[in-house]
């Protein structure tokens, strides 16, 4: 179906991949991003380049904080469903500044949540993340677990999208999908994930900190099956009514840091000198996610084995390293 998708965060690692996939498909999307400065601008402004040259896709250079900017975009366009990315993103980082990720995360949602309803725009995607389940112990993740127990102010941000979410589902009729990735990686992945700074060291000849004994393990989705389940999610909202969903989307696969590792030195075609250090505090040891309400809700399958998608990013690193000098 062609329609006008708004995506937050429009210039990340997830908006542009699913941009350009909208985009591809020939639908309108209308973007905002503000550009900050958690990574590398150059990164953002190559991840849109070339959306930038398509007529069906508006980039707002704005803040989702900025509530006068926000009511712009939907004062001047006819949106059919929003898919809510932009976040202050990353575990650690939250520790340090949880004020910022409070502000960004929890205002900047209710300011969209707002003008949607001043807008009378009924159907939203959002990212949520695995980081709400903390240290829950049973695998895999499901989505009916108990999550009050977050272990950083990042998750906890999460979790309140998600309740605050469900406020506007209630009293104004929103259509919701809480998507909760379980780590994206692949071509375009964030710089502060462990997989592009690994492949970066390892281009480099340089050792790999390992923090822990290497038995933590992650749930890596490869980037195409986000942005399918992502799009699949929209399809859902538009088309049925009083939805309110929490929705895991992951992989099922969990892989070990140390099989991470040695899979991106297989790829880069190296043997990994690996330095081990102290875990870190709000790191969890293990998300898993249970994907089966996705499958039945709507039709998710993933496809994309870890091996391949590491050689995808990999080959991808290496014609695009300058932007990460
Ligand atoms: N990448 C993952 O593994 C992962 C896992 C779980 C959840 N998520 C969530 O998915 C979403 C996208 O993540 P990503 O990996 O693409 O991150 P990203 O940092 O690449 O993308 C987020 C984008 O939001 C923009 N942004 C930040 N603050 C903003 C503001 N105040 N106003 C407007 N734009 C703003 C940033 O400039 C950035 O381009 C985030 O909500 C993140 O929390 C990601």
């Amino acid at each position: 179906m062609y329609c006008t998708y708004f995506i937050t965060g429009g210039a990340g690692f997830i908006g542009s991949s699913l941009a350009e996939s909208l985009i591809k498909e020939e639908n309108k999307v209308i973007a905002i991003d503000n550009f900050c400065d958690f990574y590398s601008l150059k990164i953002k402004e190559n991840n849109i380049k070339e959306l930038e040259k398509n007529k069906n896709f508006i980039l707002y250079r704005a803040d989702i904080r900025d509530r006068q900017a926000v009511k712009k975009i939907f004062d001047e366009n006819k949106i059919d469903v929003v898919m809510h990315l932009a976040a202050m993103a990353g575990v650690r980082p939250s520790i340090e500044n949880p004020v910022l990720y409070q502000e960004v995360n929890c205002m900047g949602t209710q300011n969209i949540l707002e003008e949607m309803k001043e807008h009378n725009v009924k159907n939203i995607v959002m990212a949520s993340s695995s980081s709400v389940y903390g240290n829950c112990k049973e695998v895999p993740f499901r989505e009916d677990m108990i999550v009050d127990y977050a272990i950083s102010p990042y998750a906890a941000t999460k979790k309140a999208n998600e309740v605050m979410a469900h406020v506007y589902h209630k009293l104004f009729d929103m259509n919701v999908i809480m998507l909760r990735f379980f780590t994206v990686y692949g071509p375009k992945q964030r710089p502060d994930l462990a997989i592009n700074k690994f492949t970066r060291l390892m281009l480099a000849d340089e050792e790999i900190p390992m923090f822990g004994d290497g038995t933590t393990s992650r749930d890596y989705t490869y980037i195409d099956d986000i942005v399918d389940g992502i799009k699949k999610s929209c399809y859902h909202v538009m088309k049925n009514k009083n939805v309110y969903e929490i929705v895991n989307l992951g992989n099922s696969s969990p892989i070990s840091l140390k099989e991470m590792i040695n899979t991106i030195g297989q790829a880069v075609g190296i043997k990994p000198k690996i330095k081990q250090l102290p875990m870190q505090p709000g790191d969890v040891e293990k998300t898993y996610a249970d994907v089966l309400k996705a499958k039945k809700l709507i039709g998710y399958e993933p496809k994309t084995t870890f091996k391949e998608g590491i050689q995808n990013f990999v080959n991808w690193y290496k014609e695009n390293k300058e932007l990460y000098s």
